[in-house]
């Protein structure tokens, strides 16, 4: 069964029918879902969901985009939040240098923290990371990142990137972009990245697959982008699901 590694169904845009999707998942061959934190609100939503449906988990995080709302008080809650029985990760934290705001002096301090949280925790870390790919990983080599674990969602670097998160023996989240025409250094990246370090995610409601690409995304759209790995690795779809599945449940403790 598909195992869906990364998605915000607490976003607003699930809001008129988040019910029936989330019922229609099994059916469709969607066993799992984590449900990844972003926000303050999102990471109290993300608990929410976790307690009201069988097969969702969470991780708790700050975007670095949203570290700004962060203080001594509220850290406090993302720790209590992590002892929660179906929290499996901390994040997403990282960096994200395509908007100026906030700087990146300020995420990083929180990406630091985040970090240190889960190592204290003993979660594994969801990392976010876009345009940002030397500073990532100058902190999470200082900050023994290989010790913690985790996997760096929706992967979006070159092969040599790759082999650096693999020298730390990270997972790489691979979605809807993999299926895009002009993603030809994801797809060889890919090419490279052994099968057991990879994990299917969608980051719904975001970068949804050809030929949804543009459209509100959900886990639904994830056989499109098992059958490009599949594709890829010139091995068959069931081999993909299955695979994928047993590393996240690895890297998760399920
Ligand atoms: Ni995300």
């Amino acid at each position: 069964m598909i195992f869906e590694s990364h998605a915000h169904y607490d976003d607003e845009v699930f809001d008129e029918d988040r019910e029936q999707l989330l019922a229609s998942f099994k059916e469709k061959g969607i066993d799992t879902v984590v449900n990844v934190g972003a926000s303050l609100a999102g990471c109290r939503a993300t608990v929410e969901l976790t307690k009201e449906y069988p097969f969702i988990y969470g991780a708790i995080g700050i975007h670095p985009s949203e570290v700004g709302e962060l203080n001594e008080d509220n850290f406090t809650s993302l720790k209590e939040w992590c002892a929660l029985d179906k929290i499996v990760a901390v994040g997403e934290t990282g960096l994200d240098y395509h908007w100026p705001e906030p700087g990146p002096a300020l995420q990083k301090d929180w990406f630091e923290r985040q970090l240190a949280l889960a190592g204290e925790v003993k979660l594994p870390v969801i990392i976010h990371s876009r345009e940002a790919a030397k500073d990532t990983l100058e902190i999470m080599q200082a900050h023994h990142a290989g010790e913690i674990g985790g996997v760096v969602h929706c992967f979006s670097y070159a092969k040599e990137m790759a082999r650096e998160y693999l020298n730390m023996d990270f997972y790489f989240g691979i979605g809807g972009v993999i299926t895009f025409k002009n993603a030809k250094k994801l797809k060889e990246a890919v090419e490279y990245i052994p099968m057991e370090k990879i994990l299917l995610e969608t980051d719904s409601p975001y970068l949804a697959p050809e030929p949804y690409r543009g459209k509100r995304n959900s886990s639904l759209h994830l056989p499109y982008v098992a059958q490009s790995i599949a594709d890829i690795k010139g091995i068959s779809y069931e081999e993909v699901v299955e695979i994928t599945e047993n590393n996240a449940r690895r890297l998760f403790g399920l």
